[in-house]
């Protein structure tokens, strides 16, 4: 395998290193191209441009594989907890036990949020989406704790910071629920375990204790270990650009919450799901969304289907469709969309048109499924990926500012006017 690959270019020839990964990706490193050469390159949506090197995740769209720290996905959904997790994500190894206790005790006893938050809360009105809520209050945290704005310099207080993110999301999440529908806030228990909490601040009442179903926690555990870290994807790199102009860790994730909430990334889940219930207003004509999808002249998309990386089934999605039948069955809940979903699903494997363009069901496909049949509300599905997305946005961070990497700011080919002179408004 050639280190170098030559560009031939107005007579001359130039050498561009070429990068290897672990799992033998290669690059072109043009880190000196525009020296060299007087060249930039253009690639919108950075379809083919690597951004950094990273140790955190790898996924092959292809092969359709999916492993945090060199752990398959399938292995971490089936054996492990979303804070252990986190906990390898974000340090790099799977925690022994004195370590995994720290943590689970060091996030428990965090979850609290200062009380001055209820009254940022309650200046959003009662129907705020509450991505928009939530990404306001994880940048407030920083008001409170202004130690956060560099924990770099430090590693107890990087510590710190992120200990008090986990902690806090999930209060965070359940309080801006809780101001939406008009309920008053429930605190946390810090004696039960991660997903369990966070259920019970969404679902109880002063007038009535949520009663915590192992199942509904175990699936809401699988998913947020699925959704915990997928690499350079928009939100990330989101954190990632943001972090490198040394802003904080909390309004870095903040940009990323913001980020994950359009439809064509994480705020998928909620449109698939009022695609499916727009389906079955519609006499669930699967067959009839699918033409649509496929028109040029039509705005719709078949949401929850395609990836920028996956062009073969997303692990992920496998996986939730599974838990989907399990968890449904066990609550026995029998929801019509997950009939129209199947169908979509059956219908577009076998088209040439979702074959051709190697467009499969992505992670958001199922997640809303799962999510309605555990009580979680629609607006809500995103706010749920975030809960999930948290330790990747976090490592991905601490990876970025540990590394010193260079504050990103990319090149552009002007495609305006040229030099003309200004004209006095009475000549124009
Ligand atoms: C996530 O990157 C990540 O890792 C993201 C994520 C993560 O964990 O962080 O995995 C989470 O964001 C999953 C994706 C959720 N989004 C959706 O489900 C929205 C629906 N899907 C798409 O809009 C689309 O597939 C994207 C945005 C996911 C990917 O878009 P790309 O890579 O820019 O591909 P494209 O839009 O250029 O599509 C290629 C072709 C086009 O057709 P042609 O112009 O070649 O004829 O496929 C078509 C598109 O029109 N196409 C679809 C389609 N997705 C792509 N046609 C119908 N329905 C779709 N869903």
């Amino acid at each position: 395998m050639s280190e170098k690959a030559e560009l031939h270019y107005n007579g001359q020839v130039f050498e561009v290193p070429v990068v290897k990964g672990t799992e033998d990706e290669l690059a072109l490193d043009i880190s000196k191209l525009r020296a060299q050469t007087g060249l930039i390159t253009l690639d919108p949506g950075f379809k083919n441009t690597g951004s950094t090197q990273s140790a955190i995740t790898f996924l092959d769209g292809e092969k359709g594989i999916l492993r945090y720290r060199g752990f398959p996905i399938e292995q971490l959904a089936e054996k492990s907890t979303f804070l252990e997790v986190a906990y390898l994500i974000i340090y790099g190894e799977l925690p022994i036990g004195e370590e995994l206790k720290r943590w689970r005790e060091d996030i428990a006893h965090h979850t609290l949020i200062h009380e001055d938050f209820k009254v940022i809360l309650e200046g959003f009105p009662s129907n705020s989406h509450p991505m928009g809520v939530l990404s306001s209050l994880v940048t407030s945290l920083t008001a409170f704790y202004p130690e956060s704005i560099d924990p770099t310099h430090s590693s107890p207080e990087m510590y710190k910071s992120i200990v008090r993110l986990m902690a806090k999301l999930p209060t965070l999440a359940a309080w801006a629920y809780k101001n939406e529908i008009g309920q008053p806030i429930i605190y946390p228990k810090n004696n039960l375990d991660y997903c369990s909490n966070f259920l019970r601040m969404m679902f109880s009442t002063p007038a009535e204790e949520y009663d915590i179903d192992p199942v509904v926690s175990n699936a809401l555990n699988k998913l947020l270990i699925l959704h915990a870290e997928h690499e350079q994807n928009c939100s990330t790199s989101t954190v990632r650009i943001v972090g490198s102009s040394h802003a904080s860790l909390y309004a870095s994730v903040s940009s990323g919450i913001n980020a994950l909430w359009g439809p064509l990334h994480g705020g998928a889940n909620q449109a698939v799901i009022e695609m499916l219930e727009n389906i079955k207003a519609d006499g669930g004509d699967a067959d009839k969304y699918l033409a649509k999808a496929k028109d040029k002249n039509d705005s719709f998309r078949l949401m929850g289907f395609g990836h920028r990386v996956y062009k073969n089934f997303d692990p992920r999605a496998r996986i939730i469709k599974k838990a989907a039948d399990e968890v449904l069955s066990k609550l026995g809940v029998n929801d019509p969309v997950l009939g129209i979903a199947q169908k979509l699903e059956e219908a577009a494997l076998k088209d040439e048109y979702f074959v051709e363009r190697k467009l499969y069901p992505n992670v958001d496909f199922y997640s809303g499924i799962i999510y309605r049949a555990l009580g979680i509300p629609t607006n809500m599905f995103t706010v749920m990926f975030a809960l999930g997305r948290l330790p990747g946005w976090v490592a991905q961070w601490k990876e970025m500012r540990t590394n010193s990497e260079p504050i990103g700011r990319p090149r552009q080919v002007y495609t305006g006017y040229n030099e003309r002179d200004y004209v006095d408004v009475s000549k124009r």
